[in-house]
């Protein structure tokens, strides 16, 4: 029996069993059994199925495209494994992003290395790395790929502020005014720095990208910044400056709780794209080749975490907290972003409880709370809770706070589970730890 959002909100590619939760043909509650608590599970497949549907679409709609995985969303080496053997490249912003990726097998040719700051070492890192394609945000970045281009040439985007306002929580929101990321097409300074790009001999200015912000629900943000993007093409065509590349950065939302509406990949995919193609055609200018970086909507749905309750404590006429293993050191979107997120019982997943919870977090912080008042069958200690959508930004956000073991990650795949990610010993978080012996060689 399969039975897929079946009103208590179950997203994704989940079922349900006699009662018990199925991800990637396994039983929740038996790889809780297994692995131990807290636990990141991430059904491969699902994340396969949707990278392939978005270059099905794009192949459709507009062949002339790249997509990269956005390595925040879920950075460990398997993804770009799983992903790069599908076609797609990745959106690095860090050394360390771009470590993986290149260990994990992604392909040099379609990494695009973003950042606001990319540190001298990064840059000098990633050239000899074999980078080609640096989506630049300073002017200090233009001279710093200057320095060290060495032979090559570094092909350059130069990302932009097209100033949409996008309905998404102010944190996750980047094309503000006022925001960090970007320079300016309003006030002249976008174009000033692409201009600028000719007079350094080892740089190549190939487009331009923009990030309008994350967890985007509304189709038409997405095509005001096309609207924008396409706009400033004509302006820079108009100086004598062609436009190769167009990169319009990821976003599309993904269902959190049973009232999150969002479009499928697919179809938020295909919306842009034949937007994308109209825009240029209104325009006469000529087809940029397209770049996408969805993170969230690939990895999101296709993790879950799995916990297990410990402390049950009601406080009289207020409310009951059911304490898990887990908190905001694997999870701090909900202390962040007032993140909201649909949890279910292992082994009672379609079962409509009456209890009303608040799911408690182990660390040492009143405000680490994952679920407040969700509806629930009665818990027990040791009972399996899974939280979902919990792929992205989850693995990649978690800390040792409180010195807490990040949790491990498991992938499952027809009925099959190994790990992605390996546990994390009391002997790893401490590795790096030293008692500084002052009468060793310390010469300031
Ligand atoms: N491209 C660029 C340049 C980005 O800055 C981002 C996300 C993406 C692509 C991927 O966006 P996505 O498809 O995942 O929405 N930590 C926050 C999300 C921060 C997103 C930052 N940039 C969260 O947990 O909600």
């Amino acid at each position: 029996m399969k039975t897929k959002s079946d009103g208590i909100g179950l997203f994704g590619d989940l079922s349900v069993k006699d009662h018990r939760l199925i991800v990637g043909g396994c039983d929740a509650a038996g790889l809780a059994e297994k692995y131990g608590t807290p636990l990141y599970v991430f059904d491969v497949e699902r994340a396969e199925k949707t990278a392939a549907a978005y270059l099905n679409v794009l192949k459709k709609e507009y062949p002339d495209s790249t997509v990269c995985f956005a390595s925040k969303a879920f950075c460990c080496k398997a993804i770009y494994k799983i992903l790069s053997k599908i076609g797609l490249g990745a959106d690095v912003v860090s050394g360390g992003e771009l470590y993986t990726a290149i260990e994990g097998g992604a392909d040099l040719e379609k990494i695009y290395f973003h950042g606001n700051n990319k540190t001298e070492r990064e840059i000098e890192y990633a050239l000899s790395a074999g980078v080609k394609n640096f989506v630049v945000d300073s002017e200090r970045e233009l001279r710093l790929l200057q320095k060290y281009a060495g032979n090559c040439k570094a092909n350059v985007l130069v990302r932009v502020n097209p100033g949409v306002e996008a309905h998404t929580h102010r944190f996750i929101q980047t094309t503000a005014p006022d925001s960090k990321f970007g320079f300016s097409i309003a006030d002249g300074t976008a174009e000033d720095i692409i201009k600028s790009i000719s007079s350094y001999d080892k740089l190549h200015f190939v487009g331009i990208a923009c990030h309008i912000g994350s967890q985007i629900f509304e189709p038409q943000s997405f095509e005001i910044a096309i609207d924008k993007m396409t706009d400033f093409i004509v302006k820079l065509n108009k100086s004598g400056i062609e436009v190769e590349r167009l990169d319009l950065g990821g976003g599309f939302g993904v269902h959190y709780i049973a009232g999150d509406k969002p479009l499928t990949p697919e179809a938020y995919m295909k919306n842009s794209a034949v937007y994308l193609k109209k825009a240029v055609a209104a325009r006469g200018i000529k087809s940029p080749h397209l770049i996408v970086e969805p993170g969230r909507s690939i990895v999101g749905e296709a993790g879950i975490t799995l916990y297990s309750v410990g402390a049950i404590k009601t406080i009289k006429n207020l409310k009951t907290y059911a304490a898990v293993d887990g908190g905001m050191f694997e999870n701090p979107r909900v202390s962040l972003y007032d993140a909201e997120y649909t949890a279910v019982i292992a082994d009672k997943a379609d079962i409509k409880g009456d209890k009303v919870y608040s799911i408690a977090g182990k660390c040492c912080e009143s405000g680490d709370i994952l679920i407040d008042n969700i509806v629930l069958p009665e818990l027990k200690e040791n009972d399996v809770l899974a939280v979902l959508t919990t792929g992205a930004y989850h693995y990649s956000m978690a800390s040792n706070y409180n010195r807490n073991a990040v949790p491990p990650v498991i992938a499952v795949k027809n009925g099959r589970s190994a790990y992605m990610v390996k546990p994390q010993t009391y002997e790893d978080i401490a590795r790096n730890d030293v008692i500084p012996d002052f009468s060793e060689d310390f010469k300031c």
